[in-house]
């Protein structure tokens, strides 16, 4: 396992559409396995395969609390099938956009289908942080980002920031 460098605003790579995987392989299964020691060495919840340069639709997400195992799960051509009228506020955060949180309103609660790390395909509801969690992940599938979301005041004041912060990590 490899931990990969993690892409962040602006760029342009972030702003691809990602492709359906067609096979799940052992080629598939060692970058899950790599996006996902890159995600706890962030550390991160969630982390989409375009984020370190791969625009795959494959997402992995640990939301175990701290005192809680471990509890990695990776998504494959993830769809939501049903999406609850209701929406609800949270304050999101992302690896491509570091440092920078702001308030964002989705879905209460959806219906995923998708294929885990076994080629098996499950279909189940997401609530709470999952499905928030879930669908900004799969945003990123879409080339969208949470800041995209935001006024363009503070999507502007969110990538300079970003970019500063980079430049002095020696980054750009
Ligand atoms: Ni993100």
């Amino acid at each position: 396992m490899t931990i990969r460098p993690i892409l962040t605003v602006p760029n342009p790579i972030l702003k691809q559409i990602s492709k359906p995987v067609t096979d799940v392989t052992d080629a598939t299964r060692a970058l899950m396995d790599d996006m996902l020691e890159t995600m706890y060495a962030a550390p991160g919840i969630g982390l989409a395969a375009v984020q370190i340069g791969v625009p795959l639709n494959i997402i992995v997400m640990d939301l175990a609390r701290e005192e809680e195992p471990p509890n990695p799960q990776y998504f494959i051509n993830p769809e939501i099938l049903r999406s609850d009228e209701e929406t609800t506020p949270y304050e999101e955060g992302c690896l491509s956009v570091p440092e920078v949180f702001e308030e964002v309103e989705r879905a209460k609660e959806v219906k995923l289908r998708y294929i885990n790390y076994h080629g098996e395909q499950i279909e189940e509801w997401a609530e709470g942080l999952y499905a928030v969690c879930i669908q900004h992940e799969m945003d990123h599938l879409k080339g969208i980002l949470f800041i995209d979301y935001l006024s363009r005041l503070k999507r502007t004041r969110a990538v300079k920031k970003v970019q500063k912060a980079e430049k002095l990590k020696g980054n750009l």
